[in-house]
C-alpha cells in the first residue's frame, strides 16, 4: 500500500438571471418559481480582514511548472519579461496575486539557495527532487535542473506581478547557516555584505526584503521525516539569530498533512518546552490538504484511491467536493489545537498546499509529472475552499494554491508558445475583490443536494459562500454543488441597502467543461445585471456554478 508520503519520498448561469422580488420578499419569474434559498449577509457581525494573501500561490520547480510554465528564458520567441511568460505576468497582474510559495514543496529540502545565483552559464545542473518520476521523453530542464531560475529571478517574477515572494528553506539537506545566508542574501543593505555586493552585481543592489519564509517543508515526509519533536527542535534551531536588517521575518513551521492533529499538537509541545516566549518565533503553521479520495471509502491506498481528472460521474463531482469541503473542519480544528498553546492567537494558520489531485493522464502537454486538466468541477471546488478561508479570516493569513501554472490546480496551462486559461484561473478573477475586505458572517440556507453513493442515499449542502465589504462595496460568492438543478435564492442585507449589482459566473451545461490550448474560452466567466426591486434581490445560481455578485451599496 502507498500513502502519499511514500509517494514523495520515492520521489517521485446559462441560465443565470435576474428575478424580482415582491414586496414580501417572495421570488417569482413571472410568478412562476418561488425562491428556495436565502442568504442573509449579517453587517453587524463582522468576522475580521481577509487577508489579501489567502489568494496566494505556489511555484515549485517541478516538471513543467518553471521550466517551460513560468520560464521561457531570453531568447525565446515566445513573448517575455527578462525571461519569464509574458501572458503569464499578465494575468497575475489581473488577479492580484498577493503572494508566491517558492522552490516547493519537496523539492525545496533538496534546494541550495547557492546553485542560482551568480553569472548563469556558469550556474550548475544539479538532479532534480522529482527527477526519478519524469517520462523519458522529458525535457533534460526537468530532470537536471539548469538552475537559470534562482532567487533573483524568482523575486524579480514577483516584482513584475506585484505579489510577495514567500521562500522556503532547505531544513532536511542544508545546514542552519545557509539558511541564515539566504536570508543575508536576500536582505542585506546595498554595501553591507558580501553576498549584499553578490545581489547588487546581478542587478538588484536593493534588498529585497523577503518577509515570509518557510523553515522546511512537510518536515513530516520529504521533508526529513521527523517526528514532531525532532522537527520542533530544528525549528527552534534555523529560527534562532535569523538577521532582520530592520524588517521582521514572518516565519512558517512545517505543519500538518490533513488531520494529523498530533504533528500540531506534539511540535508546538515540544518548540514551548523552552518557555513561553518561543511562540514569537512562529508567524503561521503550514497546514497541506489535497482532495485525492474518491474512492468512496473503499480504500486509503494512494495511487489506487485517485480519480480522473476528466471522466468523472455526477457521484465523483460530489465526492470531491465532501474531500474538500473538510478544509473547514481542519482550519477549525487545528485551530483549536493552536489554542491550547497560545491563548492570544498569535500564530495563524497558512494553508500552503491545498487543491484537487487526480491520477495521471489528463496532462495537456503528455509527460509533464503531476499535470492534470482543470475542469469546471475544480473551478467550483476552488471556489468553496476560498470561501472557507473567507470565512475564518481570523484564522487564515495565507493560503497557496498548488499549483499555478502546470501542475495540479494549475490557473495556467503553458507549452512553448501555447497558453491557456484553466476555469480555476477565471475562479481567482472572480473572487480577487474579496482581498483585503472586512469579512461578514452570512447564513445561506438552502435545501441539500441528495445523490447515489453505491447503492446508499448520500447528501451534501445546497448552496454555501462568503461575503465581504470594501467601503461601499459588497462582494458575495456562492457555489452551487448541485449538478442538475439551479437555485434561486433570496438576498437579504441586514444594515445595508443596494444601489446596483451585478453577477459573474463560471457555469455549464457539461459539468466536465475545461479549456485547452485549442478551445480557450469553454468556461469564461458571463455576466448578468442584478436588479432591485423595493430594496429586494433575487439571484438564480446555475447548476453546477461558482457566482460572484458584486453590489454597489448606498
Ligand atoms: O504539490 C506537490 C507536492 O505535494 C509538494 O511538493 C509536496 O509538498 C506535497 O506533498
Amino acid at each position: 500500500m502507498i500513502n502519499r508520503r511514500d509517494f514523495l519520498e520515492q520521489g517521485a448561469m446559462g441560465a443565470a438571471g435576474l428575478l424580482l422580488a415582491s414586496k414580501t420578499g417572495l421570488a417569482s419569474t413571472a410568478g412562476s418559481r418561488l425562491a428556495d434559498s436565502r442568504i442573509e449577509v449579517l453587517f453587524d457581525e463582522p468576522l475580521g480582514t481577509v487577508s489579501p494573501n489567502i489568494y496566494g500561490h505556489f511555484v515549485e520547480n517541478l516538471s513543467g511548472v518553471l521550466y517551460d510554465g513560468i520560464w521561457v528564458g531570453e531568447n525565446s520567441p515566445v513573448a517575455n519579461i527578462a525571461g519569464l511568460r509574458k501572458s503569464l505576468i499578465e494575468h497575475m497582474r489581473k488577479i492580484k496575486a498577493p503572494v508566491i510559495r517558492f522552490p516547493g514543496g519537496c523539492f525545496a529540502d533538496s534546494y541550495d539557495w547557492r546553485d542560482g545565483i551568480g553569472a548563469a552559464e556558469k550556474r550548475p545542473r544539479r538532479t532534480n527532487f522529482w527527477a526519478m518520476g519524469e517520462s523519458e521523453k522529458a525535457p533534460a530542464s526537468h530532470r537536471y535542473d539548469p538552475n537559470a531560475v534562482g532567487t533573483n529571478e524568482f523575486v524579480h517574477f514577483c516584482k513584475l506581478i506585484g505579489a510577495e515572494p514567500y521562500l522556503a528553506a532547505n531544513v532536511r539537506s542544508l545546514p542552519a547557516s545557509a539558511f541564515q545566508q539566504w536570508v543575508e542574501y536576500c536582505n542585506s543593505p546595498a554595501g553591507s555584505t558580501t553576498l549584499a555586493d553578490a545581489r547588487a552585481a546581478a542587478g538588484y543592489p536593493d534588498p529585497f526584503r523577503v518577509k515570509y519564509w518557510g523553515v522546511g517543508n512537510e518536515s513530516w515526509g520529504c521533508g526529513g521525516e521527523f517526528t514532531p519533536q525532532e522537527y520542533a527542535a530544528e525549528f527552534r534551531r534555523y529560527s534562532t539569530w535569523l538577521p532582520t536588517y530592520g524588517d521582521n521575518l514572518s516565519l512558517i513551521a512545517s505543519g500538518p498533512n490533513t488531520d494529523e492533529w498530533s504533528w500540531t499538537r506534539e511540535f508546538l509541545e515540544e518548540v514551548l518546552r523552552k518557555g513561553p516566549g518561543e511562540l514569537r518565533r512562529i508567524y503561521g503553521i503550514a497546514l497541506h490538504h489535497y482532495a485525492w479520495n474518491l474512492s468512496r471509502g473503499k480504500t486509503q491506498e494512494w495511487v489506487a484511491g485517485k480519480g480522473d481528472a476528466l471522466k468523472f460521474d455526477a457521484v465523483d463531482w460530489y465526492e470531491l467536493l465532501r474531500e474538500g469541503d473538510r478544509m473547514e473542519g481542519l482550519v477549525t480544528g487545528h485551530w483549536q489545537v493552536l489554542a491550547e498553546f497560545d491563548h492570544q492567537h498569535r500564530v495563524k494558520l497558512v494553508v500552503d498546499e491545498w487543491g484537487p489531485w487526480y491520477r495521471p493522464g489528463s496532462e495537456a502537454t503528455p509527460g509533464d509529472q503531476l499535470e492534470q486538466m482543470p475542469t469546471l468541477r475544480d473551478a467550483v471546488f476552488s471556489g468553496m475552499t476560498l470561501d472557507i478561508f473567507n470565512r475564518h479570516p481570523e484564522k487564515v493569513a495565507m493560503a497557496n494554491c498548488a499549483q499555478l501554472i502546470n501542475c495540479l490546480n494549475s490557473l495556467y496551462l503553458a507549452h512553448e508558445d501555447k497558453f491557456v486559461i484553466t476555469p480555476v484561473g477565471h475562479l481567482f478573477e472572480l473572487y480577487a475583490s474579496h482581498q483585503g475586505g472586512r469579512a461578514l458572517r452570512t447564513v445561506f440556507s438552502s435545501p441539500n443536494v441528495h445523490y447515489d453513493r453505491d447503492g446508499q442515499s448520500a447528501s451534501f449542502w445546497g448552496l454555501r459562500g462568503s461575503a465581504s465589504v470594501r467601503d461601499k462595496n459588497l462582494t458575495i460568492t456562492a457555489v452551487n454543488p448541485n449538478t442538475s438543478e439551479s437555485r434561486l435564492a433570496e438576498i437579504s442585507l441586514r444594515g445595508a441597502a443596494v444601489k446596483e449589482a451585478s453577477m459573474h459566473f463560471l457555469s455549464n451545461a457539461d459539468i466536465h467543461a475545461h479549456n485547452t490550448f485549442e478551445q480557450r474560452d469553454v468556461v469564461v466567466p458571463q455576466t448578468k445585471p442584478l436588479s432591485l426591486s423595493e430594496g429586494f434581490l433575487v439571484a438564480e445560481f446555475p447548476p453546477a456554478s461558482v457566482a460572484a455578485l458584486t453590489l454597489q451599496l448606498n
